[in-house]
């Protein structure tokens, strides 16, 4: 287990760090997860009871999971603006692993996905040596999708999730383990 602070950090940009979670993230992490407008496009808001529990179990052991979002601080103000990581997920039979990107609206417009999003690509075809990532996006969520672009990733197909809903899966692929563009 890690414990001096700057061990937290998983990656820097020039306007945020990404950081495994810590207690005084959790709710921020349950306001944000909680919201309506947040989780429009996302399956809708989730139970604020469930959500704390949840999350503090991963302050216990912020190390644990290899796949999992973090929490994601603006320098200037050093408080939390978003959730963003990298998790595997079964879609249509095949394990991908998602770049997942989360803000809250307070954070939305100023380029902060996009920013984070080229910064976690880099990530996973670096330090992490994953070959192939998607963003699955629900087809009105306008902003993902643009993201998704910017940082480089192309339409591959619709696939239908568990629970009937359709998303579009963008895909952006590492020839020989390194960050692509
Ligand atoms: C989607 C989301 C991450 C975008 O974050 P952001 O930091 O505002 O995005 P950026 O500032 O990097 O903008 C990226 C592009 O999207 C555009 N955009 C941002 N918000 C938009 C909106 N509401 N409608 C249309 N386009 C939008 C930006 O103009 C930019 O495109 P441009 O360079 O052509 O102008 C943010 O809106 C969010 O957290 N939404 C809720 C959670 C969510 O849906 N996450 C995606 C799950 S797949």
């Amino acid at each position: 287990m890690r414990n001096a602070k700057s061990s937290l950090t998983i990656l820097e940009t020039d306007r945020m760090i990404l950081r495994f979670q810590q207690a005084s993230d959790v709710e921020f992490l349950v306001d944000l997860w909680s919201n309506p407008e947040v989780t429009r496009y996302m399956g809708g808001s989730r139970d604020q009871d469930t959500l704390r529990s949840g999350f503090e179990e991963t302050a216990k052991d912020p190390y644990a999971e290899r796949f999992v979002l973090w929490p994601l601080i603006d320098k200037d103000s050093g408080k939390p603006v978003g959730h963003c990581g990298l998790l595997d997920k079964q879609v249509e039979g095949k394990t991908e692993i998602e770049l997942v990107y989360v803000l809250a609206p307070t954070a939305w417009g100023r380029g902060y996905a996009t920013e984070i999003g080229i910064a976690l690509k880099r990530y996973a075809f670096g330090e992490m040596s994953i070959r192939r990532l998607i963003a699955l996006t629900e087809p009105r969520n306008t902003a993902s999708e643009k993201v998704a672009v910017k940082i480089g990733m192309r339409l591959e197909k619709e696939v239908t999730r568990p629970g009937g809903g359709i998303r579009k899966m963008y895909v952006i692929e590492s020839k020989d383990g390194r960050a692509a563009a």
